[in-house]
């Protein structure tokens, strides 16, 4: 009765079946979690594909009326360019249309699959430009450094601990309109998946200074480190807190970071001694105006800030050798799930740890399955006592679970034998537990 639902076809339950092989046989054992390896070193963006994305932002302008504004043309020939790449490079890509001052504008939103839903981090930029020009500094710079930098993370073929999800805004100068609609648009449980927003918009400013905002203390760590490294001195940005589509995130509550070259204030001879440029002049002269072209770009910043870019996306998705205040049990073993059938267990014994377990136990489930919405989970202590992580649904139509649940587990005993169970609770589509985790 299932079979007429979208995405239920056969060759992913031969694959599943396959992978259930290729498993050989269930076991019932737990081992103690390895350490995850550390991070990989993000890769060098080449800057010449940065400044080739925007001589094709500057190409679209110059055929679409001399811009890229939101109502016109040029912005949805930019999204249909940066789609296309995004599209070849294997993310998942969704555009999202909204209402403003009577135009259809539209955000971009592009996944990478794999990695942990319930902790995302996501990346964006601002695709549109003001009515006046181009906007090669305003905010090519920032959309062609993202569009690269995910172009690196199809590259590398990067599996991080956390999902990521790219995004470039529309109607970001009428007033950070796609941002919010965005946000504003997320149920509320989409919303606490989202571990971090990091924001690009001007970051190739011609007299640029180097500027990181001072929002979640992690984020803007990381991208201090990073300037740090290459000897280059950074400050905090002031020149508008919350001018841009970070704002939307932060008045939600969610973390947010992000790289800055400067608009229209003033370079001071101190910040020109530090960073060379020129004293007495503004970081974009050309800031909102025609001559934001793309000769309205310093290559170096527009290199560093590419790079501080990878840097930040590829440590911050991939997850934490020791998590905060916790240690971690895993139990690798794979466990079939038989096709509408029995509720099947897998057991993590916990020994040595004393009093309960903590208000915020941190359960990762790994399980691979042709249709999720199968699934009925639970958490059993080992008191028997069930926690309810996921109930079935006929139209989640995804496959596989690999999240992070939250559980309020400060009623339990730490010590002793806790299950993951899970029943598939309809015919068709079958899977198996994989692996799964318990973070005290
Ligand atoms: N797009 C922003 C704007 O036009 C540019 C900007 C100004 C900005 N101040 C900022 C971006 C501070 C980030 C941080 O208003
Ligand atoms: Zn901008
Ligand atoms: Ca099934």
């Amino acid at each position: 009765m299932n079979l007429s639902v979208p995405g239920r076809t056969l060759a992913g339950a031969a694959l599943a079946l396959a992978g259930l092989l290729a498993a050989g046989a269930p076991a019932q054992s737990a081992a103690p979690s390895a350490a995850r390896p550390a991070a990989l070193a993000a890769p060098d963006i080449p800057l010449a594909n940065v400044k080739a994305h925007l001589t094709q932002f500057s190409s679209i302008a110059a055929a679409n009326g001399g811009n890229r504004a939101h109502g016109r043309p040029g912005y949805k020939a930019s999204v249909d360019y940066v789609k296309a790449k995004l599209d070849a490079a294997g993310f998942t890509t969704t555009v999202q249309q909204f209402t403003s001052s009577g135009a259809t504008g539209y955000n971009l939103i592009a996944d990478w699959p794999g990695g942990d839903t319930g902790q995302t981090l996501m990346v964006g930029a601002h695709l549109d430009s003001v009515s006046s020009g181009a906007g090669i500094n305003d905010n090519a710079s920032g959309s062609a450094a993202v569009l690269e930098t995910a172009l690196a993370v199809s590259r590398a073929q990067l599996q991080p601990a956390k999902h990521l999800r790219f995004a470039w805004w529309g109607a970001e100068e009428l007033g950070l309109i796609g941002s919010r609609y965005y946000v504003n648009n997320l149920p509320a449980a989409e919303r606490a998946k989202i571990s971090g927003y990091l924001n690009f918009d001007m970051i190739g400013s011609p007299n640029p200074g180097y500027f990181v905002y001072d929002d979640d203390p992690v984020i803007e760590q990381t991208f201090k480190d990073y300037f740090a490294g290459l000897g280059v001195p950074t400050e905090i940005e002031t020149e508008g807190d919350g001018r841009s589509d970070h704002a939307s995130f932060k008045n939600v509550g969610i973390p947010v970071g992000g790289l800055f070259t400067g608009a229209g204030r003033t370079k001071s001879s101190a910040q020109a001694q530090k960073w060379g440029g020129t004293a007495g002049q503004a970081f974009d002269r050309c800031y909102h105006s025609s001559c934001d072209t793309t000769a309205n770009i310093n290559d170096t910043a527009l290199d560093r800030n590419s790079d501080a870019a990878a840097h930040a996306i590829w440590s911050l998705s991939a997850g934490t050798t020791n998590p905060p205040g916790g240690d971690a049990y895993e139990s690798t073993a794979d466990v079939a799930i038989p096709d509408a059938g029995a509720a099947v267990t897998s057991a993590i014994p916990v020994t040595g740890r004393s009093g309960n377990a903590p208000a915020a136990l941190r359960v990762g489930v790994d399980i691979k399955h042709t249709y999720r919405g199968d699934l009925v989970i639970d958490l059993v202590a080992p008191d028997g006592s069930a926690y309810r992580l996921k109930n079935s649904s006929g139209s989640d139509s995804a496959d596989n679970v690999i999240t992070t649940y939250t559980v309020n587990a400060s009623s339990e005993a730490a010590n002793g034998e806790w299950k993951l169970r899970v029943q598939d609770v309809a015919r068709y589509d079958t899977g198996y537990i994989d692996s799964w985790k318990l973070t005290f």
